[in-house]
């Protein structure tokens, strides 16, 4: 019994964690890809003129990297109002993920970061 229950959260958490990662990878892999390194075309296009760093600062035509300093230095609230509000060319997801889903893949963003 107890291991029964043990496993059903187990399979819970598996569950929620694929969810995040399969979000991901249909609505932000595209620019930030698939590890979170912004090397992609799509990032390229987006940051053809001044894309920032997490403190504003100008980074060039670099897409931001999650594990990016100022990115680490961000609260899990700073990231959820940005994938919820977008920014400069970042688009808002606010209309198009739940609240829940949103905070998901903000934890997400963390494992990609300790990639
Ligand atoms: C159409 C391309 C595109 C998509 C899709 C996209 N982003 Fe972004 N994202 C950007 C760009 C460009 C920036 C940098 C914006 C700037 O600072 O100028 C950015 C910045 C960020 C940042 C750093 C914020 C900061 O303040 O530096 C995070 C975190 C982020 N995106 C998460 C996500 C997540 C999670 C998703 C999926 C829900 C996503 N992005 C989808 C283009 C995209």
């Amino acid at each position: 019994m107890v291991l029964c229950v043990a496993l059903s959260l187990a399979t819970v958490a598996l569950a929620a964690a694929n969810t995040a990662a399969d979000i991901y990878g249909a609505r932000c892999a595209e620019c930030h890809g698939v590890d979170g390194n912004g090397n992609t075309a799509t990032g390229k296009t987006k940051c053809a003129s001044t894309c920032h760093t997490a403190d504003g600062k100008p980074a060039g035509k670099a897409m931001p990297r999650f594990n990016a300093p100022e990115i680490l230095r961000m609260s899990d609230a700073q990231l959820i109002a940005v994938i919820r509000d977008g920014k400069e060319k970042m688009p808002a997801f606010g209309s198009k993920l739940s609240a829940a889903d949103t905070e998901a893949l903000a934890k997400y963003v963390r494992v990609l970061q300790k990639k």
